[in-house]
């Protein structure tokens, strides 16, 4: 959840460990802090708040030297002071500095021990009990002392670790919380996930759970949990830097919003096979005979990931003929459900670093389980340890809320259900509909993103709205629950999201003229059904906000606002409809001052439970 940033080498680290925050501030933004070495002086600069004030601070009081780790935090233990940001120093002579990303559950024993050391605590954090524990159990040797706290710790951490006493030393350990080291010339960094590193190299090597690095500016090395060197496997990213900037967009959920018809073509490219009209993936590692066998289909994620999970439900009912349940992640990790030998989990995930997805995935595999991942993030844990998977093939998404990553999973999902009903009942001449679909989608999302004009009118509209209410069935009811949660996420305004019928069962009570109910109703199987369901709405003075198709009259004259669509088939609405619903979040969220790109209480990456 917090990002970590180390660099060692002949540069001057300050610079490089700011803007390696600023790429991750993503990931948590209520304070942030470094601390350089010279010799064997550390010199701490941290401060509450965004990376800016930290920038700011540095200007009047520079942090020198050529070896340096840092971190922005995502407050879980303490509130958000000068004193609580990370680093954090260890020793009666703060002779350890630790910047930790994770949970460590037992720190109050450990912590109560250490008082009865005589140890004193400045924070309320968690992480200062390491930073003592390494100071403690210190004789000479860094890694040996961190060797000997590890089996002490119970809970998460990406940890990095510099002492007084071993000046160019940087010490890495992982259980849980990602870790990347970045190669380069004379120089060597770490990170909690590659953005840091763009700019700086594109070699990349993984930490995997357990083990343990140490970087110097000449050399890097990894060893297992018995302390075994690790051979070295060094990956290249293939994101650039300006993948991760803003570009001419005020801020990147705007960019990555307009990303989506370049998006969703990378998530097809080489997949739509037009001959035998079915989808091809080259990383699921499932024999045909294997996905043959599936008679079951376990989706699970958290968020918006869980969100477009359940439009994989309908998905593969609709194409494949196949149960499928959806689980939120953070449930079936502690749930025993029965589940039968051929069933197959799939984990969703933009991050490939949420915490409950992978304990779910793991679970699942721990029980024999084959489990795929749909993964945005490549080389992430998630991604690294499901049997197979699918990426994204997205780019770098930056704003919290999550937008492109959400079409791109629904689009992936509607070719996964397309291949497994292929094998099975699904006509060539079915799969030839929406395989032809599928290929106009990027067309037709550009042009769902012409509707962004008239969005503004409707959130000026309603931007002063204390609670909204998000209406739709079938394919779109999952995409009634994603735009309230994208509402909720960047405006704070209360957002429901229901099956349309389901209202006169008790939330319509919720209904009067203060409270807006956004109905998406393009042309379906289910419209005149979800029309009714509008009037019941009208009928207590609801102010309706419709998503519609392109010139649909009978909306027109029933709705307060109308905000039109492009018609594509029922199966590929939710990818469409969920434009003006994102834009709409944007705007409201604008209007209302809000930081769309860094909401409060909110960070890209869960990496805790
Ligand atoms: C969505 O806008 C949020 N950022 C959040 O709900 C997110 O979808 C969830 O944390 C899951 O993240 P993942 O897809 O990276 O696993």
């Amino acid at each position: 959840m917090c990002g970590i940033v180390g660099y060692t080498g002949f540069r001057e680290a300050e610079s490089i460990l700011v803007e390696g925050l600023r790429r991750l501030e993503y990931r948590g933004y209520d304070s942030a802090g470094v601390v350089t070495q010279t010799g064997p002086t550390l010199h701490i600069r941290k401060k509450a708040g965004r990376i800016a004030n930290l920038a700011s601070m540095l200007l009047d009081t520079p942090s020198p030297g050529t070896i340096g780790i840092s971190h922005t935090r995502w407050a879980t233990h303490g509130g958000v002071t000068d004193t609580n940001a990370h680093p954090h120093l260890g020793g009666h002579d703060s002779s350890i500095a630790v910047v930790h990303n994770g949970v460590i559950d037992n720190y109050m024993s450990l912590k109560a021990q250490l008082k009865e050391l005589g140890y004193v605590f400045r924070s309320e954090t968690d992480t200062e009990v390491v930073a003592h524990l390494i100071a403690h159990h210190y004789e000479g040797d860094l890694v040996a002392a961190i060797r000997k706290v590890i089996p002490l710790l119970k809970g998460t951490y990406g940890l990095a670790v510099v002492s007084k006493r071993d000046p160019g030393l940087i010490v890495g350990a992982r259980l849980g919380s990602p870790l990347v080291l970045g190669i380069g010339e004379g120089e060597v960094f770490l990170a909690s996930d590659p953005s840091a590193l763009l700019g700086y190299t594109s070699r990349v090597v993984y930490l995997t759970d357990g083990q343990l690095c140490t970087l110097t500016p000449e050399s890097y090395r990894i060893f297992d949990r018995d302390e075994s060197p690790v051979e070295i496997n060094i990956e290249e990213i293939d994101w650039k830097p300006e993948d991760a900037d803003k570009g001419a967009f005020p801020h990147y959920m705007l960019k990555e919003i307009y990303e989506q018809p370049d998006s969703l073509q990378a998530a097809m490219r080489g997949r739509l096979d037009f001959e035998a009209m079915t989808a091809h993936f080259g990383g699921l590692n499932l024999d045909p005979q294997k996905l043959r066998q599936v008679e079951r289909v376990i989706l699970t994620a958290c968020g918006t990931s869980y969100n477009s999970g359940l439009v994989g439900e309908y998905l593969f009912e609709e194409f494949a003929r196949l149960p499928v349940e959806v689980e939120y992640a953070s449930e079936l990790r502690y749930r025993n459900p029965p589940v039968d030998r051929n069933t197959i989990v799939i984990a969703i995930t933009q991050s490939g670093e949420t915490a409950d997805t992978l304990a779910a995935m793991r679970e699942s595999k721990r029980m024999g389980h084959p489990a795929l991942a749909i993964c945005n993030v490549v080389g992430s844990t998630i991604a690294r340890e499901a049997d197979g998977g699918v990426y994204l093939h997205a780019g770098p998404e930056i704003g919290v809320a999550s937008t492109k990553a959400f079409t791109s999973q629904v689009a992936v999902l509607t070719m996964l259900a397309i291949l497994f009903g292929r094998m099975r009942h699904m006509s060539f001449t079915a799969g030839e509909r929406v395989i032809n679909e599928l290929k106009q989608l990027p067309d037709q999302v550009r042009r769902a993103l012409q509707c962004h004009d008239r969005v503004k009118e409707v959130a000026a509209k309603y931007a002063h709205a204390r609670n909204m209410l998000y209406l739709g069935r079938q394919f779109l009811y999952p995409v009634a629950l994603e735009g309230a949660l994208k509402l909720k996420e960047i405006s704070y305004i209360h957002a429901e999201g229901y099956p349309a019928a389901e209202m006169k069962h008790g939330p319509i009570a919720l209904v009067d003229k203060e409270t807006p109910s956004v109905f998406l109703m393009p042309r379906g199987a289910v419209f005149d059904k979800v029309m009714s369901n509008l009037e019941e709405i009208k009928a207590r003075g609801g102010p309706v906000i419709a998503i519609a198709s392109e010139n649909d009259d009978d909306v027109a004259h029933r709705a307060d606002d109308v905000i039109y669509v492009p018609d594509v088939p029922e199966c590929l609405q939710p990818i469409v409809v969920a434009i003006p619903l994102q834009l709409l979040a944007y705007e409201i969220a604008l209007l209302r001052g809000c930081d769309v790109d860094k909401p409060r209480n909110l960070a890209k990456s869960v990496t805790v439970e």
